[in-house]
């Protein structure tokens, strides 16, 4: 039977955060065993937001990869690579270029979105919004056909699957295959200040990184509800951060409903919710940052797995390149 293959990857922007974990880091460590994956650190990406701090965007290189191999994500199952060391994939880009209109790249929600966060307005760069499109070459480089991302990923796939029917139809080739996103269940985790979405750009992120004393610092400043004041008051559940923290983190579901219990009725302080998920995330992440501790120190190993990667990637995606050139009629 023929294997799945998996393309996924994340903008070495910064550390990884409890947002990815959720979102896609689990489901990562779960298709490694069933699957062929593919995980790539897309530097390309990150310099379309960062292309004045390329030393940033080289050191969470490694970081990145740190965090990766420390939630269990492991390089004799999963192929991790560098997107900038793979030729194909700019090349992709350039010819799929072609096949998308202007309008259609400015449509794009997610885009959108950052334009708007970035405050970029009419200087936003052609690299930028061209980055779906790169995007696309990642994802069809590898003729992948699952992609497991966040929700705010999901344009992507659906820019790219077009771009996969525009390209075989014009060109009169099967080469490219459409992909189909996989979210996980709790694909999105709201932010320590109870914003929708945890992230670097936004400052109220857990990285897995953080040492126990930064995370005591985030959980003890995380949103609850506005409104309950006093011990005695009764509290809300919904958007309360700590609660949706515990349901995903905590794994004594019988104490969870207790204390949820006890919060709605009133005489369960916030600082008791806190400590208890303090605790807990503690559990989750001490080992992480252990491993990660010992992974970061080793810049030689981390090295060795990039360009072993990097190495098997590019095998794959030459062969998918010569088939797309070939049906471009760009062979001499
Ligand atoms: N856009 C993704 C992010 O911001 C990163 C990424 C780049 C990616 N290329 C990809 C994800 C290909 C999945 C597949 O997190």
């Amino acid at each position: 039977m023929k294997k799945t293959v998996v393309l996924t990857g994340d903008r070495p922007s910064g550390p990884l955060h409890l947002g990815h974990y959720v979102g896609s880091l689990v489901s990562r460590v779960a298709l490694q065993e069933t699957t062929q994956q593919y995980v790539m650190i897309a530097d390309i990406q990150a310099l379309t937001d960062n292309f004045e701090n390329p030393e940033k965007v080289h050191n969470n290189v490694y970081e990145v990869l740190a965090d990766y191999l420390a939630v269990g994500i492991d390089p004799h199952k999963t192929t991790i690579f560098i997107q900038s060391m793979i030729p194909a994939i700019p090349e992709l880009t350039m010819y799929y270029m072609n096949l998308v209109t202007l309008a259609r790249v400015q449509r794009n929600p997610t885009v959108k979105n950052e334009i708007q966060q970035k405050g970029y307005g009419q200087t936003v760069t052609a690299g930028f919004v061209n980055y779906p499109i790169n995007q696309a070459a990642d994802i069809t480089a590898f003729q992948a056909t699952v992609v497991p991302v966040g929700q705010d990923q999901l344009p992507m796939i659906e820019q790219t699957n077009e771009i996969v029917r525009s390209f075989n139809r014009i060109y009169k080739t099967e080469v490219l295959v459409e992909a189909e996103a996989l979210v996980t269940k709790t694909a999105r985790l709201s932010g320590i200040d109870g914003q929708a979405k945890m992230s670097k750009s936004l400052g109220n992120a857990i990285f897995l990184k953080d040492t126990a004393d930064e995370l005591a610092q985030k959980v003890r400043a995380m949103y609850t509800d506005p409104n309950h004041i006093k011990v005695e008051d009764p509290g809300n559940l919904e958007g309360n951060t700590v609660f949706e923290y515990l349901d995903i983190f905590a794994t004594d579901k019988q104490k969870i409903q207790e204390l949820k219990d006890h919060y709605q009725k009133g005489g369960l302080g916030d600082s008791k919710v806190k400590q208890y998920l303090l605790e807990q995330l503690n559990a989750f992440l001490e080992p992480i940052r252990t491993r990660r501790q010992e992974y970061i120190k080793d810049k030689a190993y981390l090295r060795e797995i990039l360009l072993k990667g990097t190495s098997d990637a590019n095998h794959i995606t030459q062969a998918v390149l010569a088939q797309v050139k070939q049906a471009m009629h760009l062979v001499y």
